[in-house]
């Protein structure tokens, strides 16, 4: 069986191949051009999709040995996301089908994140706990089978990877803010500053704007001007702020393994590439002796070849989506019980 993923939900377009369980082709294109505008510029992300998702394809299929014709299935992200970006892959996905006279699954991308640890050669067993942290959701669930999810719990205000980039807007750094948060923590040290962990009635959720405000009172009081913010003090802020957000995550994970029986642990999503929230991962699943996976980083930040995946398994139990399903650009009620 030939599966065919597309992925635009935010700012990389992504095409990939499934062929036979095998990943022949996961192509992706980011959007560089955002860091300029501070952030995603949602008509602007529309307008790239469009232009580059046929060559992609095209690439795609050559890499992969194969033409349209031979795709058994079409998958696409149809939310949650900018919904222009959402259209575009998702109408173009749904016109494949059509024409190709093949079946059509609308991918959930959050689930596309939550199963992107069996893209690997070692894969989670069921049940599994994964911490899902994204530009735009932090969760933590119990998988218990491709059919069956259970949210635990999900941050109240802003999401880790969102906090990430907004502590590095302030501190003048570009977007997006997560990877140039590590790389300037890397040369801070961690315990010059303590930044406050929320501590919340709900067991399982999480909340980072409390931490982002304070990262904000500590410049505001400690610099005439963010802009004169040393280099050193800039890393040794970075370098604080992330150790906070790290244990903030491990904190939950750690909670949730004292009251749930799993096999493994899964960490996944754009914030998953972060080296220090890895380690601690790692330290995690040997102290409680499960099995670890993490997914490599081309399957962390938004790819289509989770999207091929999920919808290969959602199609295997049954699901096949009529051509007018529309985009959504929110988590619904119905994800996730
Ligand atoms: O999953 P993703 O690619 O897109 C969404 O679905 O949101 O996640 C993007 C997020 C951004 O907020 C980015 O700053 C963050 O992942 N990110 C990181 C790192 N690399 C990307 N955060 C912390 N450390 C990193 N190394
Ligand atoms: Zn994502």
């Amino acid at each position: 069986m030939n599966v065919l993923g597309i992925e635009t939900s935010c700012d990389e377009t992504s095409v990939a191949i499934i062929s036979n369980d095998i990943l022949t082709a996961n192509l992706i294109s980011s959007q560089d051009f955002h860091s300029k505008y501070g952030g995603v510029v949602p008509e602007l992300s529309s307008r790239a999709h469009l232009q580059i998702i046929i060559p992609l394809l095209k690439d795609a299929l050559k890499k992969s040995n194969l033409e349209l014709k031979n795709m058994d299935l079409i998958c696409a992200t149809a939310g949650p996301g900018l919904i222009g970006a959402l259209l575009v892959g998702l109408t173009f996905a749904k016109g494949l089908a059509y024409s190709l006279k093949k079946p059509f699954v609308a991918v959930n991308h959050i689930e596309g994140h939550i199963f992107s640890g069996f893209l690997m050669k070692e894969k989670p067993e069921f049940p599994y706990l994964v911490l899902v942290v994204s530009g735009g959701h932090t969760l933590l669930l119990l998988v218990e089978s491709f059919t069956r999810v259970i949210k635990l719990g999900t941050t109240v205000d802003d999401a880790a990877g969102e906090a990430f980039d907004k502590v590095s807007k302030l501190l003048g750094f570009g977007y997006p803010g997560g990877p140039q948060i590590e790389r300037a923590a890397a040369f801070g040290k961690s315990d010059k500053i303590s930044f406050p962990i929320a501590d919340l009635k709900e067991p399982f959720n999480f909340s980072f704007s409390g931490l982002k405000t304070s990262v904000l009172r500590y410049v505001q009081s400690n610099y005439k001007d963010a802009s004169l913010i040393s280099l050193d003090d800039k890393n040794e802020i970075a370098a604080a702020f992330q150790k906070a957000v790290v244990t903030a995550l491990i904190k939950k994970v750690e909670k949730a393994l004292s009251q749930f029986k799993v096999k493994s642990i899964s960490l996944v999503g754009g914030v998953a590439a972060n080296s220090e929230l890895r380690k601690s991962f790692e330290k995690l699943s040997k102290q409680h002796n499960l099995k670890l996976v993490i997914p490599d980083l081309e399957f962390c930040g938004d790819n289509a070849a989770m999207i091929a995946f999920r919808g290969m398994k959602s199609y295997e139990h049954g699901l096949v989506n009529d051509l007018d399903f529309s985009p959504y650009p929110g988590l619904t009620p119905q994800h996730f019980s």
